[in-house]
């Protein structure tokens, strides 16, 4: 095998992709604000598996979604079981919260998560396979002052992240009790309608209309903005609900607009739909997506208990925020000989307990080689130990921004770097 083959044969499957060190760096920016942000909110972390069983996406997000009938990495395992990479994590949440009756403990059933998710989509840019969402769910609040509220979170973290030129669409769509009456008006006109749409919303005409919505294709797009809307089909306690809900956005200055074809990928939804849109994205601008879901709980044998949460896309976050790594105390050792490096290692022990990043190389270097090495990786001090600064017991460290030396024992330079930081 050559070395091109070689490197065919062991590349990322295609739709994955490895983060490099510097960009995982913000990715751990922006997780960690999600986090605290979050936690503000009295949310706290659930951790599911990765993989699930298949009927658990199969009844949870739904039969006709594309995700279901196209998207899922479904396989056997080894004992006979169809299991699946979990292409969301709502599902997820909904089976722990019944398998531990979480809903008992008292607690606020009020969860977020962070981590990967699997499509097998056809890859471009802005959508994977693997990719990472950060999701966030709440359980038992039936009031649209939480449909609001969790807009609002979404939105603190998105101006934390500088995360500009975005646009809240929101939609309501029904529920058990008005949605099949506009399913019916709607594939009646679909049905009338299929020479203008593709074979897929041919399809999709009969087994879920509503997903002829979400076709991307001009045609059908066309097609489908003289359809029924659902808004004119809705009853009066999703209508109020539906009021209510834009009234706190209002409350909370968020300007949205109302997008009446709005009806999501996943089937679960009841009432709240909406997707925060950014014009800084290409084709794939959706970068936070969610709605309620009243009923999926209870589909599931659990008790009664509505839901609402979101999730945002991590990669497509990242590609707009507007961040850099935070600078950093990180200290490079210069040092000339065996004694030098084994006080080397007393000093970088005792810096690390005062929280400062050290490094210490195992390589015999002179001290020029020593400073092109700390100008590479960017190391912002350098601390020089040789023959002098043994026989003094005092060390020297130079900023390699401004160049400027200390000198001191490790006690006055971790005090120097430590004050340094928090300028
Ligand atoms: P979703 O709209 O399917 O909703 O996905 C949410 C977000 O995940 C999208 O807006 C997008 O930013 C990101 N995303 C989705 N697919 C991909 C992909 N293939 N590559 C990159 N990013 C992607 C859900 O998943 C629901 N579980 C949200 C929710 C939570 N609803 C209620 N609770």
């Amino acid at each position: 095998m050559n070395k091109d083959q070689l490197k065919k044969g062991l590349t990322a499957i295609k739709g994955t992709r490895d983060i490099l060190p510097e960009e995982a760096q913000l990715w751990q920016i922006v997780e960690a604000m999600a986090k605290s942000i979050f936690e503000l909110y009295a949310y706290r972390e659930l951790r599911a598996p990765v993989i699930e069983p298949t009927e658990l996406f199969e009844k949870g997000t739904g039969a006709s979604s594309d995700i279901v009938t196209k998207e899922m990495y479904t396989f056997n395992d080894k004992g006979g079981r169809s299991v699946t990479l979990r292409p969301e994590y709502t599902p997820s949440v909904v089976r722990a919260i019944i398998e531990h009756r979480l809903d008992l403990q008292g607690f606020p059933l009020r969860f977020y998560y962070i981590g990967p998710m699997f499509r097998y989509d056809r890859p471009q840019k802005g959508r994977y396979r693997q990719f990472h969402q950060i999701d966030v769910e709440v359980f038992g609040e039936k009031d649209p002052a939480v449909d609001a509220e969790i807009v609002e979170m979404a939105h603190r973290l998105l101006n934390k992240l500088g995360v500009g030129n975005v646009m809240t669409l929101v939609n309501s769509v029904g529920c058990k009790s008005c949605r099949p009456t506009y399913g019916q008006a709607l594939r009646k006109v679909a049905l009338e309608s299929l020479d203008k749409l593709c074979p897929d919303c041919q399809r999709k005409a009969e087994l879920n209309p509503l997903r002829i919505f979400d076709c991307k294709l001009e045609t059908c797009q066309k097609t489908a903005s003289t359809f029924p809307l659902i808004t004119d089909f809705l009853c009066a306690e999703c209508r109020e609900h539906f009021e209510k809900f834009l009234s706190y956005l209002d409350f909370y200055g968020i300007s949205y607009k109302i997008e009446p074809t709005l009806v999501r990928g996943l089937d679960y939804y009841t009432k709240t739909a909406f997707e925060i849109v950014t014009g800084d994205l290409g084709s794939q601008n959706a970068i936070c997506g969610g709605g309620r879901y009243d009923d999926m709980v209870k589909e599931f044998g659990g008790p009664e208990l509505c839901g609402i949460g979101f999730a945002m896309g991590l990669e497509r976050l990242l590609s707009v925020a507007k961040i850099s790594p935070a600078r950093k105390n990180f200290v490079y050792f210069a040092y000339m000989g065996e004694e030098a490096k084994k006080e080397s290692l007393r000093v970088a022990r005792y810096l690390r307990s005062k929280g400062i990043e050290c490094l210490v190389e195992f390589k015999d270097r002179g001290l020029k080689a020593h400073f092109s090495r700390a100008n590479k990786i960017g190391a912002n001090w350098v601390l020089i130990i040789g023959e002098d600064e043994l026989s003094q017991g005092k060390l020297q460290i130079k900023d390699m921004v401004t160049s400027k030396q200390h000198q001191g024992t490790a006690e006055e330079l971790a005090r120097i770097l430590t004050d340094k930081r928090s300028q």
